[in-house]
């Protein structure tokens, strides 16, 4: 079986990732939400991880690659504003849409408001486009849910359908082991790759198994990690339009006392995680966040430079 699976190789990736190593770095840690297939609940998982994290104290950007749909951030102006309303101690984190398809407008976006922040969440949109692969490029972290059904598992892997041997990478599963064998070829830390289910209904426990076989092959032959997943459960929708979550109700008094209807999943994705703490830098990292900030703002007052020098300006005292 071995002999038989084979990476396809993706043009381009040496240059993608020299492209992303050449940017200022970040001290933030970059969790990426990323599947080309589409609807599988990249945003949803992003939305409910940042809140969460933000919840739990940290200093938390959330970017949303998609600009068309903007659901993440949507979500995230929906819950500023049932803060403003109902006047809640509520726990935002700060968000921003890339609405260029472009490297830089990506790395604009985490030094202009990432700088301070612990954690940066990036939601990849449902395609793949330059913009979905520097957002990989940049992952720290990689989740990538997949709802368990063999035509989502085909973006990842290619499967015998008698045998169940995977037989090929699938164009996602190909883009990221790509980028991670790239990765290390330049000496770059690969991303912790973590696969998620998403969606799973409790009767389809027979489907499940050969979806879990089919997850673990691809896990095993592409670096990924296997994550617990998350059930089919309206919770995870209805109170989106508030951008709320329903560990959130609990601060809103006038609700009085609200049954807790999801269960610990978001937690224990971010446990599977394995993050850096959310509490304060240790004096390694503020030293390192210091040199960070300094050459953002370097590469930002250079920008604004050449923005000002036809008119004089800033250059000339520079
Ligand atoms: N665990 C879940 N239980 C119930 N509904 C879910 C769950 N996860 C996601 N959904 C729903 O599935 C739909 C798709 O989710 P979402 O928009 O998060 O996917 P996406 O991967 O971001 O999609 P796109 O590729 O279009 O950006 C939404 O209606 C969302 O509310
Ligand atoms: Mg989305």
């Amino acid at each position: 079986m071995d002999t038989a699976f084979s990476v396809q190789p993706v043009p381009g990736l040496s240059q993608l990732v020299a492209d992303v190593q050449s940017r200022p770095q970040r001290d933030a840690h970059v969790i990426v939400f990323a599947n080309e297939k589409g609807g599988v609940g990249k945003s949803t998982l992003a939305f409910h991880a940042a809140v969460a994290l933000a919840n739990a104290g940290a200093a938390v950007l959330a970017i949303d690659c998609d600009s068309r749909q903007r659901s993440l951030h949507m979500a995230l102006e929906n819950r500023r504003a049932t803060k403003t309303c109902l006047g809640i101690a509520l726990a935002c984190p700060r968000s921003a849409v890339v609405d260029r398809a472009a490297t830089a407008a990506l790395f604009q976006e985490m030094g202009r408001l990432g700088t301070r922040c612990r954690f940066i969440l990036i939601d990849a949109p449902g395609h793949d486009s330059p913009l979905a692969r520097a957002a990989i490029a940049v992952a720290d972290t990689l989740v990538t849910p997949v709802n368990p059904s063999f035509i989502d598992l085909a973006h990842l892997g290619r499967f015998n359908p008698a045998t169940m041997a995977l037989t090929a990478t699938g164009p996602f599963g190909a883009l990221v082991a790509g980028l991670q064998q790239e990765r290390e070829r330049q000496g770059i830390r690969p991303a912790d790759w973590l696969l998620l289910k998403n969606r799973v209904r409790p009767h389809e426990a027979r489907q499940q198994e050969r979806v879990d076989q089919a997850l673990a092959a691809l896990a095993s032959k592409l670096g990924a990690r296997i994550g617990s997943g998350f059930a089919e459960r309206v919770g995870y929708r209805e109170l989106f339009a508030f951008g709320l979550t329903h560990p959130d109700l609990d601060r809103i008094p006038q609700l009085g006392a609200v049954k807790p209807r999801e269960p610990q999943e978001v937690d224990r994705m971010l446990a599977e995680l394995r993050l850096p703490p959310v509490g304060l830098p240790t004096p390694r990292e503020q030293a390192s966040r210091a040199w960070v900030q300094a050459q953002t703002r370097t590469a930002y007052l250079n920008a604004l430079k050449d923005h000002v020098a036809p008119h004089g300006g800033l250059r000339a005292r520079a």
